[in-house]
């Protein structure tokens, strides 16, 4: 990657603020594109930085020019956020990777890297073990979204546009951008502040799970592969070791937090269940590092060290609503793009 430009949307979120120090440190120059909604602040200041605070749904096809890869991991990034807002999913995580790809192409920059999600294989019995030539299911817009930008940029692959379609497990562990509505992440904190452990019923259900640092390596370890090997082809990402059902893993956090932890069940029994198979990426020489327990017990010295808090900008959806929220309280009381207090120095005339 040394001396690689790399563009990279979704730049200062939960992967994004892990991956692109990441790709500094390896001598890459890093365009972060981004509308930074959780705060510019998660990247760290580098010579070989350039900050983009725009939106993806309107990027000119001249940015994409001189670049030699494309990460495109901007996206309203879970199922309830699919859910709240879901004309904005449809055109942030489908129609401007499609559209953001074929600039790409145009331009000539040789490889994108699309990060998709297991949450597009949906429902599936226990049984069956699913790997990328399986028919997806998936339930909700978000993993449809994410289906349809696949189906979309797959077919752009051609001898000078390599695409690796990356589809991650649920992620877990601390990112300078951190995500406490992660099944691992929330569970963790939860139980480690309230002694209790939320668990959607009925605990049978099957996730995979990967590590975000594992899942930066992933990025990079298709920015690098052979072309041949991965143009056009889809890989999931993560470990056969990493397919844990639900009741069983909060077992394994309760364990790792230093207090007593009750389980408290909510909800109707979750529909989307699915075991992954990974062997495709790991026969091109991909494992992951971090256990489970690796990642849990970072979380927890992290939060008895302070160094990491539930806030609101930690909760995806909560997030984006409150943001809605102070918009519209905002427009109600600004006159002249003032609240209280001046921005920036107004001429003595206009104060008296
Ligand atoms: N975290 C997971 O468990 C997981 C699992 C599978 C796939 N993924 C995929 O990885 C990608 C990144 O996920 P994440 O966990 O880092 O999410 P995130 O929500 O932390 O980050 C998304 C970033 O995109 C930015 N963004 C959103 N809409 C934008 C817009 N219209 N214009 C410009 N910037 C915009 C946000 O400001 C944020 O920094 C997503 O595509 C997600 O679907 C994540």
């Amino acid at each position: 990657m040394k001396n690689k430009t790399i563009l990279v949307t979704g730049a200062g979120g939960y992967i994004g603020s892990v991956l692109v120090p990441r790709l500094l440190e390896a001598g890459s120059n890093v365009i972060a594109v981004d509308r930074f909604f959780f705060g510019g602040q998660r990247l760290p200041a580098h010579p070989n930085l350039t900050r983009l605070r725009t939106d993806v749904r309107t990027l000119e096809p001249s940015v994409f020019e001189g670049l030699d890869a494309v990460v495109d991991l901007a996206a309203l990034s879970n199922d309830p956020l699919g859910d709240a807002f879901t004309d904005e999913t449809w055109e942030i995580n489908h129609q401007s990777r499609a559209r953001n790809a074929r600039f790409a192409k145009s331009a000539g920059v040789p490889r994108y890297v699309i990060p998709s999600s297991c949450s597009i294989y949906g429902f599936f019995p226990p049984s069956q073990i699913l790997d990328e030539d399986c028919t997806p299911n998936p339930l909700t817009v978000y993993a449809k979204a994410n289906l349809a930008a696949e189906q979309d940029i797959r077919p752009l692959a051609s001898s000078d546009f390599v695409v690796g379609v990356i589809r991650f497990a649920t992620l877990f562990g601390v990112s300078p951008r951190m995500r406490f509505d992660l099944a691992i992440n929330g569970m963790t904190e939860t139980a480690w502040r309230t002694g209790k452990l939320a668990l959607m019923r009925d605990g049978t259900q099957w996730r995979p799970m990967i590590h975000v640092r594992d899942a930066a390596r992933a990025i990079e370890f298709m920015l690098d592969a052979d072309a041949d090997a991965i143009n056009g082809r889809v890989f999931n990402a993560g470990s056969n070791e990493l397919n844990v059902q639900i009741r069983a893993l909060a077992d394994r956090v309760a364990a790792l937090v230093p207090r007593d932890v009750e389980i408290d069940w909510y909800g109707d029994p979750d529909t989307r269940s699915y075991r992954v198979a990974f062997d495709r990426i790991a026969a091109l020489g991909y494992t992951t590092t971090v256990s489970i327990e690796e990642g849990v017990k970072e979380i927890v010295a992290a939060l008895e060290a302070k160094t990491l808090t539930r806030s609101l900008d930690t909760l995806t959806l909560d997030w984006y609503r409150a943001l809605e929220e102070w918009r519209s309280r905002i427009e109600q009381v600004v006159i002249e793009g003032r609240i209280i207090k001046r921005v920036g120095v107004l001429p003595c005339a206009a104060l008296f």
